[in-house]
């Protein structure tokens, strides 16, 4: 029994890799070890003799058993510290200035519409990219016989015949997170949703793929009075010129009653355009009183709340505010554009920090 013991706890401490310790366990303890083989000859010794080498085959089998154990931990503590030695990385040395990235304008300009937003209260919201034609129209007051529907230039996902699901579009506008959050918070409600839209149009000032920020606002008070102070709100901290006045012009959209398209005042001085001065007005969004059938679509209840929503172009504020006369160019991923017009990464805008530098 000494002479087993020595020979498998020697061979235990030499092994190097799990393989051979397995073949060690099965050679000592698997079902026909020779350990396990003593044991079976326990059942031919008298009594007094199997009372000595019982007790004593039952230790050796745990002590070769725990001596397999440890070596085993042993040895995949010595793999990880290999390996961990091996993908050492200091994360405090400089990062190379070589490939050093920019923020997108868009980008830039969603954290800046974000921030001046948050202060006044509102949250963000999110929605799909692909939604139903019902969140993207029906809901909206937009059915299925509207001209709106024709006039988006819907992108519209393929279905294969016999496919029952309900149609699903490239959402033409983020209007549908109007939808979508109503359903998921009630009322009273006050968010921005920015994100992607997609329309088939494509030249200097339109690209299939563009960006909106929607607004909502649903309270027991709520009326065009906000909706006006909001944007000016909005427009003077954006474009960093004080008291900019908004011209609303009525208009109509399926799911506002009133609805209005909102000019911003501005100038043109020597091909130059200027934001906030001057007699001029450019046309940057879409906005109005929330449908009644809109709320209702959303769950809220007409009688009880009232809201104002507006949608805007966050590409386009984004052209007006950097001065980027071509909208294609946002979409090219040509270098050198984005390191012209990127913004450092580390420039995060907030309101009290400066929105762009
Ligand atoms: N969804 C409209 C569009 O894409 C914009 C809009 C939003 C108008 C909210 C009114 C209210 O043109």
């Amino acid at each position: 029994m000494d002479d087993l013991r020595d020979k498998y706890i020697a061979a235990i401490a030499a092994a190097t890799d799990e393989a051979t310790l397995e073949d060690l366990r099965v050679q000592a303890v698997g079902k026909k070890g020779e350990v396990s083989l003593q044991m079976r000859e326990l059942g031919k010794m008298t009594p007094e003799e199997r009372q000595v080498a019982g007790p004593k085959l039952n230790a050796l089998k745990d002590e070769i058993n725990s001596a397999l154990g440890a070596k085993k931990a042993g040895l995949e503590d010595a793999a990880l510290d290999e390996r961990l030695r091996g993908e050492w990385l200091d994360v405090t040395l400089p990062s190379r200035l070589r490939g050093q990235g920019t923020v997108h304008p868009i980008s830039q300009v969603t954290e800046e519409v974000t921030a001046i937003f948050a202060d006044m209260g509102f949250g963000v919201a999110e929605g799909p990219r692909i939604d139903t034609d019902w969140y993207n129209f029906d809901a909206l007051n937009i059915p299925s016989h509207h001209p709106a529907r024709a006039e988006m230039d819907t992108f519209y996902m393929h279905r294969d015949e016999g496919d029952n699901r309900p149609p699903h579009v490239l959402r033409t506008h983020t209007s549908p997170v109007q939808i979508r959050t109503m359903e998921a918070e009630g009322a009273p409600l006050r968010i921005i949703c920015p994100g992607g839209v997609y329309r088939a149009d494509y030249d200097q000032t339109h690209t299939p793929m563009f960006h909106q920020v929607e607004g909502l606002a649903i309270d027991k008070d709520i009326s065009m009075a906000n909706l006006k102070w909001v944007l000016e709100e909005f427009f003077s901290a954006f474009f960093e010129v004080e008291g900019i006045k908004t011209r609303f012009r009525s208009s109509h959209f399926p799911f506002t009653e009133p609805g209005a398209e909102v000019d911003i005042q501005c100038s043109w001085v020597d091909g130059q355009l200027r934001i906030g001065e001057g007699d001029g007005w450019m046309e940057v969004l879409g906005s109005g009183m929330v449908h009644p059938k809109v709320l209702q679509a959303g769950g809220i209840d007409p009688d009880q709340w009232q809201g104002f929503a507006f949608g805007m172009g966050i590409d386009r504020i984004a052209m007006l505010k950097y001065g980027i006369p071509d909208l294609r160019a946002f979409f090219d991923s040509d270098l050198r554009w984005l390191r012209h017009y990127g913004f450092a990464s580390l420039d995060v805008p907030t309101l009290h920090g400066g929105l762009s530098r």
